[in-house]
Parts: structure tokens; sequence; C-alpha cells
């Protein structure tokens, strides 16, 4: 396929929700809001808010970067920019990863859509019994959770046949919308209770007692999940980006819209925790881990004024979220096929969804019938859950740093940044991003990397 030929975002701010859609995902809803809630709550927002800064948004920038400089899926754009060296391997490694987080992703994603069906039927309000053996039955059911998964994954194939700017952009411009618009809502219902601002307190009052080595390669690996970075996805949709885009204005953008939202998402979920469990007389479970949005929140709904509608936006905005981070997982695989094995974009859609499926049926079965198996000690589903966000997206993102500080030469980096020089940008703040990326990221990854393996 000829550069000409590719797809293009249609509109600067098609473009930017397409992203941001990436980036706002479960990572926000589900995985955010638990892991504040075991890592000390402001300490970890602290750390998270300077892991970005300092680290996440100058390799965001270089991969953004990158992608419109290569104009391809990651293999090829590593190849173009470093012809016959070893660097598209990187870009290899890169599809690798985004197929392994959509194969435990597409899991929790199905998890989301059973919970929109029953809230809507009314049978999760009505539920008898408590969350935690509704959860349980349902995950280690050996058929069920599979079928969700698949309806799940299929969905996300389906907009991405439409191809670039009918289907990725078009549908996540609206579910986007749509998803801030319902997050506002649930947010207002949440504060709105007796009790809530315990919660809030939690989440901005630091506690530093709970801050390890762990902790920061977790807030690390939080911030390079939650904005998609160190897999491929950035590089990929900036391949379909125009050459007059502000790369550091847009990344800044993403990834300021991203860290509110998480922050939005946790004041949904944690004053609402708060407000219930002063109300029973219990203790607040924040660090309830996965099952906070699955097990505690629906208990929550249940006890509050208006729950069952609260319970119904609350799983649709998750189920949109999650869809919108896997079409931008699905199309790195699915461009990496169309373009390097020369399939057609339905044939790598199939491809894809096999691919993916088929690693998601053991992630799935990893809470039933595979319960006992481990893989380094882990269960399947927590192994690439763990492996790709604390491993395999801060090495991507360590590797993509190296590639854009010291084998791009900084004159090409300047002139992609600056876009040929026609852009005003500062010198001194692009010259400020090209030695973050060049020094400051590689070696605080590095540090933390190391910090954690020797404690
Ligand atoms: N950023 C997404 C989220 O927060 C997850 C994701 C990770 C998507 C890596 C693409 C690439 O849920």
């Amino acid at each position: 396929m000829t550069r000409k030929s590719r797809e293009t975002f249609g509109s600067r701010i098609g473009m930017l929700l397409a992203m941001a859609g990436s980036a706002i995902g479960l990572g926000n809803i589900w995985r955010f809001p638990y892991m504040l809630g075991k890592n000390g709550g402001a300490a970890f927002l602290l750390l998270y808010i300077v892991m970005l800064i300092v680290i996440c948004l100058p390799v965001m920038i270089s991969e953004y970067l990158t992608g419109r400089r290569g104009g391809s899926n990651p293999f090829r754009t590593f190849d173009r920019l470093a012809p016959g060296s070893k660097w598209r391997w990187i870009g290899l490694i890169a599809v690798l990863a985004s197929v392994c987080i959509l194969s435990f992703y597409c899991v929790v994603g199905g998890w989301s859509v059973r919970y929109l069906v029953e809230a809507c039927s009314g049978g999760l309000m009505g539920y008898q019994g408590d969350y935690a053996g509704f959860f349980g039955t349902f995950i280690s059911n050996p058929w069920k959770p599979l079928a969700y998964t698949m309806l799940f994954l299929g969905m996300t194939g389906l907009i991405i046949v439409f191809g670039v700017r009918k289907g990725i952009e078009r549908m996540s411009k609206i579910m986007i919308t749509v998803l801030f618009v319902i997050i506002v809502l649930v947010v207002i219902r949440s504060l709105s209770l007796p009790g809530a601002v315990e919660g809030v307190r939690y989440m901005f009052v630091p506690d530093f007692s709970k801050v390890t080595a762990n902790t920061c390669i977790a807030a690390m690996g939080q911030a390079f999940f939650s904005l998609s970075i160190g897999c491929g996805c950035i590089l990929t949709y900036a391949s379909y980006v125009h050459k007059d885009e502000n790369i550091a204005a847009s990344s800044a953008w993403i990834a300021f819209f991203d860290t509110a939202f998480a922050v939005i998402a946790g004041l949904a979920i944690i004053p609402a925790v708060y407000a219930i469990a002063l109300m029973n007389g219990a203790d607040p479970d924040v660090s309830a881990g996965p099952g906070l949005v699955f097990i505690t929140l629906p208990g929550v709904f249940k006890s509050m004024p208006l729950g069952g509608l609260a319970a119904v936006l609350f799983f649709l905005a998750l189920l949109l979220a999650a869809i919108t981070s896997a079409i931008s997982l699905m199309e790195v695989v699915v461009a990496f096929i169309i373009e390097e094995m020369r399939r057609s974009r339905l044939r790598a859609v199939l491809i894809s969804f096999l691919l993916c499926g088929g690693i998601g049926v053991f992630c799935s079965l990893s809470f039933g019938p595979l319960d006992g198996f481990r893989l380094f000690g882990l269960s399947v589903f927590d192994f690439f859950d763990y492996i790709t966000s604390n491993i395999m997206l801060p090495v991507g993102g360590l590797l993509l740093a190296v590639f854009a500080g010291w084998r791009l030469k900084r004159a090409d980096y300047i002139d992609e940044l600056t876009n040929g020089g026609t852009l005003k940008l500062p010198r001194r703040l692009a010259l400020t991003i090209y030695y973050l990326v060049k020094f400051v990221a590689p070696l605080a990854i590095s540090l933390i990397f190391l910090n954690c393996i020797l404690s």
C-alpha cells in the first residue's frame, strides 16, 4: 500500500477525540480508582502526575511524532525511519503488546456488557444476594463470560471494518461525547450523597506511608497504560494525522483530558462508596481491587435513590470507554496485517478477532476452570495485565524514547515537532521536550525498574 492511498482522519476534533478515546478507557474508570484506593489515595495521584509530566508526556509526543513521520504501522514506520536496522523489531513488539493487552481487555469489556444488560433489565438492582457472589458466579462460569467477551470483541471489530473515518473517527466522536455527559451526571449523583465529602478527602489528602518502590512502578505502569503509550496505538493513529497538526499541543490536551477523566471517574466512584458505607455503619472499602467497580459499586447503586438509573448510566459509560480504547488496540494489529500481510481490512479484522479472542479465552477461563493454572505465580489474566502495564509498556516507552532521542537526528526531531518550522512553538520548549526524551525519560524509567528489582 502506498502512502498516498492511506486513510487520514477527517478533522482535528475527530482526531483528538479518537486519541482521547484510546486513552480514556477501563484504565480510567475500572483501574485508576482501585489503584488509588490501594496505593494511598492522593499520594498515588501526585506520583502519577509527576510520572505523567516528566516521563509519559515526552514519550507520548515522541510516539506521536515517530508515527506521523513514518506514516505506517509500527513495523514499517521504524523500518522507514531507520532503514535496514533492528529497530523494526521494536515495532513488532509493539504490535505484540497490543495483542496481549486486547486479550485481557476484552474480558473486562465483556463483563461491562453483561452488567449493562443486567442493569437495563433490572436484574442487577433486583438481585437479592451479595454482589461478590453475583460477580464470582458470573466470571467463574465457563461459558457466559466467554460469550460476552466475544460479543465485545465483535462490536470492536465491527467498528474497525468501516475504516478510519467512517468507523473509528465517527464512533469515537459520538461515544466520547456521550461518555462525558454521562460521567458528569454520575459524579453529581455521587457527590450529592450525604457523607460523600469523606471520599473526596481520601482522594485529595495524601498518605505517603503507603508509597513504596512498588507504588512507583504501579504509578508509572498506570500512566503508560492510561495514556495508551508504548504499544503502537498512538503511533498508528498518528500515521493517519495531517502534517499540519501541532503534535505537542495535541498530546498535552489528550494527556490533560485523560487525567481529568480519571479524577472525574474517581469522583463518581469513591465518594459514593464512602457515603453508602457511612450510611450503613460499615468501613468504606475502596481498596477492593478489580472488584471495586463490579462488586462494591452495584451495592452502592442499590442503596441510593435513583440508583437503578445511575447503574445503567455508569455501565454504559464503562462500555463506551472500553470500546473506544479497544478499537485503538485492534487497529494496531489490523494496520499491521493490512500493510505487511497484504490482506483486506475485513480479513485483517477477522484475523485480529481470532488472535485476541483466542488468547482472551484463556484470560476469561482463568477465573473459572483454569483457576489453578499459574504463569510465574499469576493467573493468566493477571499475568497479561501485569506484564503489559508494568513491563511491556514502560519498556516500549523506554525504547521509543531511545529511538527518538538517539536514533532520530535532533534537527529531524525538532523539524517534525515544529512542522518544518512553520509552527510558533518556542524553540526552548521544543528543545526541552527533546532533552526530556533523550535523557530524563530513559533514565527515570530505568531507575524505577532498578529500584523495584533491588527492593
Ligand atoms: N488507555 C486505555 C485505558 O485507559 C488502555 C489502553 C492501553 C489502550 C494501551 C490502548 C493501548 O483503558
